[in-house]
């Protein structure tokens, strides 16, 4: 078994973050729809299958590793949004919670001097910056146009 306990217990908390993250991307996904906004839309919806990605990248790491998968119950997204910009606020925020999260599970690796984990969350650590600064960059484009010129936000979105 090359997987710790509490790292295994970390994993399967994390696996659930991602579940979520990926049904809250769906939901926000649904609320552009709701407003005829496809490009955002299919942004969220893309988002949302690489939460999804990223839950099974670690349920097969489990596997691999010889742990033991045990999905956690997962809460229900948040389904109703005042505006694009507090939609897209929300899944900053998440995108930087998830960030301290995936930090969080290195330094148990570091303390553990698991290196295989270690080297298993670079790919992670990677990825937040990516996803990170993609949705900072958009909320900031959603704040200049304004909730009003939404329409010009998916005009912007086809380049
Ligand atoms: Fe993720
Ligand atoms: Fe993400």
């Amino acid at each position: 078994m090359l997987i710790s306990r509490e790292f295994n217990q970390a994993i399967n908390v994390q696996i659930g973050r991602e579940m979520e993250a990926s049904l809250q991307y769906l939901s926000i996904a649904a609320y552009f729809e709701g407003r005829y906004l496809k490009k955002l839309a299919g942004l969220f919806f893309k988002q949302a299958e690489e939460e999804n990605e990223h839950a099974m990248k670690f349920v097969k790491y489990i596997l691999e590793a010889g742990g033991n998968l045990e999905i956690p119950a997962l809460a229900a997204p948040k389904a109703t949004f005042e505006s694009a910009e507090d939609a897209v606020g929300l899944s900053l925020k998440w995108e930087n919670d998830v960030t301290k999260y995936i930090y969080e599970l290195v330094e148990i690796t570091l303390k553990e001097k698991d290196y295989i984990g270690r080297e298993f969350l670079s790919w992670f650590v990677s990825e937040q910056l990516e996803e990170v600064s993609s949705m900072d960059n958009l909320l900031g484009v959603l704040k200049q146009a304004g909730e009003k010129n939404l329409i010009m936000v998916e005009g912007y979105l086809s380049h």
